[in-house]
């Protein structure tokens, strides 16, 4: 698939909005991947605020591309909605790269940034986000249309040393 060569982690964006549309299409996204036991414990918080962006682009040292960014996705894990708790992690990595792949379908620049299990920026997340506790802030992913053109190349990473046959 195409979008898997040539996604990229952009962190410089243009002043175009994303339109309602294409966020709905991210979530969407999201929430067609797959979970363990189809627990389907990931929530999506869509931050469109310019104040909630530069908050958290001033709070959190590993997301500083928010203040340019036009919106950003937060996967969330509901631990109400948890019977497989030890797999939250993957299931919402799944989201994530979901909606990275999407994003790039969509021509709009994405940015993964880490935030599970650092404790400090859950908090943070919280704090500015008003998360109730049920809520467990795994990523933020950083949404804009790239500042340049050919944001969107390939990386060719393939290594056969990584690679095992039997
Ligand atoms: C689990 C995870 C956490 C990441 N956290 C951050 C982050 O906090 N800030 C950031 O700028 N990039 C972050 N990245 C993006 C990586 O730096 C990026 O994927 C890597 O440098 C490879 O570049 P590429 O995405 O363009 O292929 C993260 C990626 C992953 C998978």
């Amino acid at each position: 698939m195409e979008v898997i060569k040539v996604r990229r982690s952009i962190r410089k964006f243009s002043k175009e909005a994303i339109s309602e549309e294409n966020l709905d299409k991210l979530v969407r996204a999201g929430m067609q991947a797959p979970t363990a036991t189809n627990q389907q414990a990931n929530c999506f918080y869509i931050v469109r605020k310019r104040e909630n962006l530069d908050i958290l682009g001033d709070k959190l040292q590993n997301a500083r591309m928010l203040k340019d960014a036009n919106a950003a996705i937060v996967v969330l894990i509901n631990k109400n909605k948890l019977n497989k708790p030890t797999m939250k992690s993957q299931d919402a990595a799944s989201a994530t790269t979901n909606i990275l792949l999407e994003a790039t379908y969509l021509g709009i620049g994405s940015c993964w940034c880490g935030i599970y299990p650092n404790v400090e920026r859950m908090d943070i997340i919280r704090e500015v986000l008003k998360l109730e506790e049920d809520f467990i802030p795994f990523s933020i992913i950083a949404l804009g249309y790239p500042e340049n053109e050919n944001q969107f190349y390939f990386i060719d990473r393939y290594d056969e040393a990584k690679v095992f046959r039997d």
